[in-house]
């Protein structure tokens, strides 16, 4: 049985774009998959706690150590790491605000990129001392964006500043693949968004489909 930790992080609840993205996606999967376990996180509608220096204090002190208010401050993120720990796939729906993530997600992020939890630091390995602990992950991840021209050669290539920085932290999460589907023109809402819409739906289909496949083979 595979496991897929289903996150949105769009603000909406009506009318999101990449909410019914990962949604079509999950719907696909499990049509190809029913038994499949699927774990729910809606950062967009509860999002995690920000990081606080009590965080940051508990972090660093041996978990035998830890007082009963660091432990206590730590809760969320332990929840949330055994929800990540547990994905073999995760199918990540996020909007693009002021060009990059939307605060609950990163939110998510400062909460799951845990030092020797989800990653390791040792100095003895010179210039990269961090080295991510789980592995074999892989992420699908639909993104909607008001603009266009995000993707590289676009006339906003360098204000991308959500896919990129995904691509760069999932290693971390121990993603080992990462696909990307993306929606552009929902500001515009003319038939560049409807067609970049009509291609992503069909696009996060085909990919539930041939992910599903490659578990099949
Ligand atoms: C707070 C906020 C900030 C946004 N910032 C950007 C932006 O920087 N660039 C952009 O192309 N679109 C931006 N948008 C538009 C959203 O990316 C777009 O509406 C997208 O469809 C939202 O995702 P959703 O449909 O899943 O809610 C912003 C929207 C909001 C609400």
């Amino acid at each position: 049985m595979t496991c897929i930790l289903h996150i949105d992080a769009s603000a909406r609840e009506n009318r999101s774009i990449s909410r019914n993205l990962s949604a079509a996606f999950m719907e696909r999967w499990l049509a190809v998959r029913p038994s499949d376990e699927v774990i729910r996180r809606d950062v967009g509608k509860t999002p995690p706690p920000l990081v606080s220096e009590t965080w940051i204090d508990a972090c660093f002190t041996p978990e035998p150590e830890r007082t009963e208010d660091q432990k206590k401050v730590l809760e969320p993120s332990d929840t949330l790491i055994d929800e990540l720990a547990r994905a073999d796939v995760i199918a990540l729906g996020t909007p693009m605000y002021n060009y990059g993530l939307p605060a609950s997600l990163k939110a998510w992020v400062d909460q799951v990129i845990r030092v020797n939890k989800t990653f390791s630091f040792d100095l003895a390995r010179g210039d990269y001392p961090l080295e991510p602990i789980l592995s074999g992950k892989t992420l699908v991840c639909m993104t909607s964006k008001g603009e266009f021209g995000f993707a590289p050669g676009g006339i906003r290539e360098k204000m991308n500043h959500l896919d990129p920085h995904i691509e760069t932290f999932a290693h971390y999460l121990g993603v080992a693949e990462t696909c990307f589907v993306n929606v552009e023109y929902q500001e515009f809402g003319d038939l560049r968004h409807d067609k970049s819409l009509a291609d992503a739906i069909q696009d996060v289909i085909a990919l539930a489909e041939s992910l599903t496949r490659d578990l099949a083979a």
